[in-house]
């Protein structure tokens, strides 16, 4: 049995890694500073679950986590883009500076692998699709820098004090416990909250920007695989599903799915958001063995099977 500790653990994806860890018989700590996350989302394994709350752009609270563990997933974050464009040093904060504390604490405590929730957003308006790892990036809001910043920082720490690390880059993952209360939310989400409300959802810009919409439950898979597979350590991954979807057509396919009588109403476009967004999943599967298992509508299927659920 490994001691795995998991930052933002309450939160959406934090989660459902610990439950599968808890799945699995390894022992887990979790630490988070609930600004976004919830108790509730641990409730199936809480008392399978060591948890602090507490903020990691605290040196303290950071290497108190650190402590004793043997393997840290990093998924504590303020995850908005647009946040980050009103709130840029509110979330440098969580996003930048609670890494580098992490980063510091988990070489001090001799951690064996550190791996960090990057972000596709790194890649900006790319010229290529799907996108590799290996393009130029350009971060077009303060989220997209600061999650850059993170991943430079695991390099850094990788060949500076041969801290183990890896980046796996997120590409839209949405699934059960993604919190839809806050304009800051995540899409589906938001879309699938109005629908099963009857409220009509906005669609900022003409709808036809694309996401690579990628189901929870792949992510766990593809962060487990980084955390052990030989030979990655200091790299960047991505791991996403490998298609990609408009937001006209994924709000048709939640409108059929939910049977709701609503139409969408249109906004202006959200300052810095990227049009195009499709991983090359290639290196995932070459390195880590990774292949997505649940494709979008299945995700789809049961994410909404959970919004009915959680909102009777
Ligand atoms: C998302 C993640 C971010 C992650 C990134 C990876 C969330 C909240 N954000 O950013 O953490 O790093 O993917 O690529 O999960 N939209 C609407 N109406 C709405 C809300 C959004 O039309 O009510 C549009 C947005 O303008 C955007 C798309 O939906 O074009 C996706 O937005 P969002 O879910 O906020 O995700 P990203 O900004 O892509």
């Amino acid at each position: 049995m490994a001691h795995y500790l998991v930052t933002g653990g309450a939160g959406f994806i934090g989660s459902h890694l610990v439950e599968e860890l808890v799945r699995r018989g390894e022992r887990v700590r979790v630490v988070d500073s609930l600004v976004t996350g919830y108790r509730r989302n641990l409730a199936a394994v809480a008392s399978r679950v060591e948890f602090i709350e507490g903020d990691l752009a605290q040196a303290a609270v950071a290497a108190a986590a650190s402590a004793g563990v043997d393997y840290i997933l990093h998924q504590a974050a303020i995850p908005s883009v647009p946040r980050s464009v009103t709130e840029p040093v509110f979330c440098h904060e969580a996003n930048v500076n609670a890494t580098l504390n992490l980063l510091v604490a988990a070489r001090d405590a001799g951690v064996r692998r550190l791996v960090f929730a990057g972000s596709s957003s790194v890649y900006g308006n790319v010229a290529v699709l799907p996108t590799h790892e290996d393009v130029p990036l350009d971060p077009l809001t303060p989220y997209a820098l600061q999650k850059l910043i993170g991943e430079q920082y695991l390099r850094l720490f990788t060949s500076l004090y041969g801290l183990e690390t890896v980046t796996t880059r997120y590409f839209n993952v949405f699934g059960p416990r993604q919190d839809p209360s806050s304009a800051y939310s995540g899409v589906i989400s938001l879309f699938i909250r109005s629908l099963l409300d009857g409220r009509t959802p906005t669609i900022f810009g003409d709808g036809e920007q694309t996401r690579d919409f990628t189901y929870v439950a792949n992510v766990v898979d593809g962060v487990l695989k980084a955390c052990h597979a030989p030979g990655v350590a200091g790299g960047v991954i991505n791991v996403a599903t490998g298609g990609r979807v408009s937001l006209n057509t994924l709000f048709g396919t939640l409108r059929s799915l939910t049977g709701a009588d609503v139409v969408a109403t249109y906004g202006p476009a959200r300052r810095g958001d990227i049009r195009d967004s499709q991983a090359n999943i290639g290196r995932a599967r070459a390195l880590l063995g990774y292949s997505p298992t649940v494709e979008l509508p299945e995700g789809l299927a049961r994410t909404l099977a959970w919004a009915r659920q959680a909102g009777s």
